[in-house]
């Protein structure tokens, strides 16, 4: 048999998955009803946990497991220290973000996300058989905790350097994100987020070479093509975004769902515009302008998520994409308006066609 199958195969019987397929972790696109689908299909579900308060994150847990095998990963984001707050800036910024929204108050750059410490106690009541980080690496007290509880940690990175330090650090698999990515960039230095673009491609047979345990490939893989080359490259498994977000289950915005249809690859784009980390979002017309030559520079994260609360809201109240947080990654128009089961089983036997044939 291929030895990229075999090592998918080999992936699957230790996380009890059927097919080498992982819905990605997307914070405030993670409706239990998509964890499910893919659950019921063979794949692994996700919830990205980081807007989430803790009681919620034990809910969504103890819906997708009585609705499902159980198998799904909890994420959160590794904090970074507190932003140098800039008011003279941040008035500048609001000013530029009055053009595209309603006023923004001085106090809105002040939100954060909840407590992440808080977030990672939750995540142990839970208990997921797998819990990731993104833009850093979990404390070794809490890695400790997971270990003890047998809970498996994903460690997603996004350059070489990074994978080795996950493994050191105790992470049983490594995700290996390519900038083809939607979302954010899950880098550990912030500053390095926009120059360190490195695509799958290199990427992943890079990762494979340096790590001992288990790659997964996730960025721009959208349809069995991509799981096959991901497989052929090193991976394991393919983790998938954009993707599974037009699937009815995934219950997004439906402008949103319609845009990624029409979005070729060179119509994305990585800016720091809407939360002050870089992420891959559609190129729309307030992602252009904010990035344009007279806008000023995004304030530092997650002042700037606060900044573009009241825009991005009113943009989804009213259904317009050029004012939402739109991410996508390159492969967005591969996305298809499909039950994510059937997109699931698709996938693999379509990447098992092309890996056989
Ligand atoms: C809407 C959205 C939200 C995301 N939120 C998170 C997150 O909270 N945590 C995380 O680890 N990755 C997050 N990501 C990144 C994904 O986990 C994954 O790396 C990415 O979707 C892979 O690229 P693709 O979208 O081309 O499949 C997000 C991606 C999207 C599209």
């Amino acid at each position: 048999m291929n030895s990229s199958i075999k090592r998918a195969e080999a992936f699957c019987e230790r996380f009890g998955l059927r097919v080498p397929i992982l819905l990605a972790p997307m914070a405030g696109a993670s409706a239990p009803s998509l964890s499910i689908a893919v659950a019921k299909a063979g794949g692994l579900g996700s919830c990205g946990a980081l807007l989430m308060q803790p009681h919620e994150i034990v809910a969504w847990s103890e819906e997708v497991r009585s609705k499902s095998n159980g198998a799904f990963q909890l994420n959160t984001w590794i904090p970074d220290p507190a932003p140098k707050r800039d008011p003279t800036h941040e008035m500048r910024v609001r000013e530029f973000l009055e053009g595209w929204g309603p006023p923004v108050p001085p106090e809105a750059g002040s939100a954060t996300p909840p407590d992440f410490n808080a977030q990672c106690e939750a995540m142990l009541e839970a208990g997921p058989p797998i819990v990731s980080s993104i833009m850093g690496l979990f404390p070794p007290k809490f890695v400790a905790k997971l270990k003890e509880r047998g809970i498996t940690w994903f460690a997603n990175i996004s350059t070489v350097a990074e994978a080795r330090a996950a493994e050191h650090a105790g992470a049983d698999v490594i995700v290996a994100q390519g900038a083809e990515a939607g979302g954010h960039r899950g880098c550990f230095d912030a500053a390095k987020a926009e120059r360190q673009q490195a695509g799958l491609f290199a990427l992943l047979p890079a990762v494979a070479d340096a790590v001992g345990v288990p790659v997964v490939g996730t960025g721009g893989i959208a349809d069995g093509r991509g799981v096959a080359a991901a497989l052929m490259l090193g991976a394991s498994a393919a983790q998938i975004g954009t993707g599974f977000l037009r699937c009815p289950e995934a219950k997004i915005h439906p402008s949103w769902a319609d845009a990624l249809a029409r979005t070729a690859p060179e119509d994305t784009m990585v800016s720091r515009v809407f939360s002050g980390r870089a992420g891959r979002s559609i190129a729309t017309t307030y992602a252009l302008a904010a990035t344009g030559p007279e806008a000023p520079h995004p304030a530092p994260y997650p002042v700037q998520r606060g900044l573009t609360a009241a825009m991005r809201a009113e943009g989804q109240k009213e259904g317009d994409i050029h004012r939402m947080q739109a991410w996508a990654g390159q492969s967005a128009a591969l996305a298809k308006a499909e039950p994510a089961a059937d997109l699931t089983g698709r996938l693999w036997t379509d990447a098992q066609a092309l890996l056989a044939g």
